[in-house]
């Protein structure tokens, strides 16, 4: 028996065993893989914000208990997200390859692109949106920069794992179009653009088959529908059954040490149980990972810490979304009178618990950032609340109120605490923590100047917050320089432009699977489909506190002039940008598109594409948003494959997605590709065909439109319509006017194939 390792490998080729095969399959330890023969070891570790690497002798684990080495701590993609800035998520994955390069790491395990199905699940902090193409957008980005530094990446967790709760056992029952078209979506652009170097498939069931046992998801679709190039790796600990996780597809199972596993595979093999092809395959992609590794490898590599600090501030600032801004109460005065009231202002909260813990190379403190940026400011502080409870909460309150009505604003931190939302399990709720609104109460009581920053992983009911303070910062989670980043917003040295990922709503009992998570009997059905985050909002026409894209600015801009452009690469919308305010800044332009009067069920509008523009004040600048063809196809489960529809598109560019500024049409051709007619089409179904629409009114005895009225006379009814549903098949059953012949050649006339033989 033996194995060619890849052409990335082939100076290292060689002749394997079937045990040394099978030793491949799984990983050497907990953060590395086997050196077998001359296939080298590789060093894997969490991802995705910053590097979690752990001492073997200090220990390890995988829900970010033990130490790590010092490294920088970049906005989690909470925080990231917010950027809509594919360029500078690139850089931060360009920063992250470094400093894998510097540790010796071959792998990094990110970045995590699930769908923000409901804001409850404890890990929505480590992924990237409500919307696959804004999630597949920065997901490719993210993975191009870490492999750009010769630094691979594992793409998680592949699929549909979306909650916390039961994790490890349940099954996500999705139907096939929002399985494609939502939950699948973002993991097939960034293989298909971006390549990463490994797969993570995940810990739970799609429609009943564990993901590590599910041969249609990690080969079928990842690989021969996708061309999928890369290993599939196990989440750690989601391997049941080595033989049947190598059969669907599982490349290597981590965490590694399992021998007893590893002779499994091999003596499945030997007595027929496994296919020897599908050992070597793994084998094979777990060397060409390893293989790249090293020949990538930059020994001797270092990175500056204080530039990936100061980029890890850069980022943080642009992922600040300004939620809330009357009479202009920010940016603040450098030399005026501040009340900073909160814990979270001593005591930052900028990344989320769980395996992407990462311990930071330095902290920067919003208390003395803010300090440090306004020395000419009187700047006071009273902690107002402790997230462990400790201390007189009425005292704390008091005293906090007495501090804010001394000063001309206050800036008040509020939050969730690490022990209230993490990986491993999901929230019951999303209010504010109660005391923390007691404290805002009291402090508007006494100064109306208020403003209000937030640290949060997961979504938050604000409508306490939004009634009432006239100013509100979302930090969300913001990596280790949080601090100087939030500074750098309030005082206006950096002009806010981040853009929610994640619709803010009103209440819980308004989110779209509200009812139908976290599941139970260790089921989850996806009952809301295709209308996850604002798809749901728009289609029901609910109110929301902020819609998904929202984010305002400390200027102002206008939309003109849009227009459209069709062809058979997309959509090409164009409109010219205004900076009508005091201040440069960015502007995020947001496409939307639907399809009135489309066949199928569609969400009312859906984000196709985006592109920011930086404006000096007064200037003008044109804005391109390409949209791409196969961004408008949707799953046609009858074909099971992707279709555009022909028709006349509506593409609405603006501000958010409910802000949106210049409408337009523009006429897309149809697919190729048509869903064949059968007996079982129904009449409406082949009068819609182009080919044989005319001819089946005909045939159908004078024509169907002339139906509905009786010796000339109009019965007042749609018979049309009344008809539409009716299977063509049965009209011949019927005694209708169509005969058996008829409709066969009718099929076929419709399909493009030859009518069968007459008898
Ligand atoms: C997480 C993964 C992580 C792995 C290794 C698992 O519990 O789901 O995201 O990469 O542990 O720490």
């Amino acid at each position: 028996m033996s194995i060619d390792i890849s052409p990335e490998t082939s100076n290292t080729a060689e002749k394997l065993t079937l045990e040394e095969k099978a030793a491949l399959t799984g990983g050497a330890d907990f953060w590395s893989t086997k050196a077998v023969g001359s296939v080298p070891s590789v060093a894997v570790t969490d991802g995705p914000h910053g590097l979690r690497k752990q001492d073997a002798a200090a220990g390890t684990d995988h829900l970010g208990i033990g130490a790590s080495v010092p490294a920088t701590c970049f906005p989690p993609a909470v925080g990231l997200s917010q950027t809509w800035d594919p360029d500078l998520v690139r850089e931060v994955g360009d920063a992250l390859g470094k400093e894998c390069q510097a540790e010796g790491v071959g792998v990094l395990l990110g970045p995590g692109i699930n769908i923000k199905r409901d804001p409850r699940c404890g890990r929505n902090f480590e992924y990237i949106s409500e919307d696959p193409l804004l999630a597949g957008i920065l997901g490719s980005a993210w993975v191009n920069g870490v492999q750009g530094q010769g630094v691979g990446t594992s793409l998680k967790h592949f699929a549909a794992n979306n909650a916390e709760h039961d994790r490890m056992r349940s099954s996500s029952d999705i139907d096939p179009r929002p399985l494609r078209e939502i939950y699948l979506r973002p993991f097939q652009q960034v293989v298909q653009k971006a390549q990463p170097w490994t797969v993570m498939c995940s810990y739970n069931r799609i429609n009943g088959v564990y993901a590590a046992e599910n041969t249609w998801l990690l080969t079928d679709v990842l690989r021969s529908e996708w061309g999928f190039e890369g290993a599939v790796v196990s989440d750690w600990g989601a391997v049941r059954d080595r033989i049947a996780a190598v059969a669907a597809g599982v490349d290597l199972t981590m965490p590694g040490g399992d021998h007893a596993g590893d002779a499994a595979v091999a003596a499945a093999v030997e007595d027929g149980r496994l296919a020897l092809s599908a050992v070597e395959r793994a084998a094979t992609n777990v060397a060409d990972v390893a293989s790249k590794a090293a020949a990538r490898r930059r020994a001797g590599a270092s990175y500056e810490r204080h530039q990936h600090h100061m980029l890890a501030r850069k980022v943080a600032g642009n992922s600040i979304v300004l939620l809330k801004n009357d009479d202009a109460v920010l940016p603040l005065q450098a030399d005026s009178s501040i009340a900073v009231i909160g814990e979270f202002a001593v005591t930052p909260r900028f990344q989320g618990a769980g395996s992407s813990y990462v311990n930071a190379t330095r902290i920067d403190i919003p208390l003395d950032e803010i300090r440090a940026s306004a020395p000419e400011a009187n700047v006071m502080f009273a902690v107002g609340f402790t997230t462990d409870g400790s201390g007189d909460a009425q005292a704390l309150r008091e005293e906090a109120a007495v501090v804010a009505a001394s000063a001309g604003t206050a800036v008040v931190f509020l939050g969730l605490g690490p022990r209230q939302e993490s990986e491993g399990f999901d929230r019951e709720h999303i209010e504010v923590p109660a005391d923390q609104l007691e404290l805002l109460e009291a402090v508007l009581a006494v100064q109306p100047r208020t403003v209000v920053v937030l640290s949060h992983g997961g979504v938050l009911r604000l409508a306490p917050i939004a009634a009432s303070a006239p100013a509100i910062l979302d930090g969300a989670l913001l990596g280790q320089a949080a601090g100087g980043a939030i500074a750098d917003v309030l005082f206006g040295t950096v002009n806010p432009s981040g853009r929610l990922a994640e619709t803010v709503p009103v209440r819980l009992e308004d989110t779209p699977a509200y009812l139908n998570f976290p599941g139970e009997n260790s089921h989850v059905r996806y009952g809301e489909g295709l209308f996850v985050g604002y798809r749901w909002y728009d289609a029901r026409k609910m109110d929301v506190e902020y819609p998904f894209g929202h984010g305002l600015s400390y200027t102002t801009f206008t939309y003109s002039d849009l227009s459209l452009l069709a062809d058979n690469g997309g959509i090409t919308a164009s409109v010219t940008i205004t900076n009508t305010g005091e201040r440069s800044g960015r502007e995020v332009v947001q496409a939307y598109v639907s399809l009135p009067g489309s066949a199928v069920v569609r969400a009312r509008r859906e984000l196709k594409g985006f592109s920011a523009v930086v404006l000096e004040p007064g200037e003008s600048r044109t804005v391109s948003v390409d949209i791409r063809r196969e961004d408008l196809a949707y799953w046609e489960s009858r074909l099971d494959g992707w279709l555009v529809e022909g028709g006349d598109y509506e593409v609405a560019l603006g501000a958010s997605s409910r802000d949106l500024r210049v409408t337009g049409s523009v006429t897309v051709d149809v697919d190729a590709i048509r869903i064949p007619l059968t007996a079982e089409s129904t009449i409406g179904e082949v009068m819609a065909n182009p080919v044989v629409g005319q001819l089946i009114g005909n045939l159908m005895g004078g024509g169907l439109a002339e139906a509905d009225k009786v010796a000339g006379q109009d019965l007042g009814i749609d018979i049309v319509r009344m008809m539409a549903s009716v299977p063509i098949g049965r009209m011949t059953a019927m005694g209708g006017e169509v005969s058996v012949e008829q409709l066969e050649q009718l099929l076929a006339a419709a399909n493009g194939t030859p009518a069968p033989a007459a008898q």
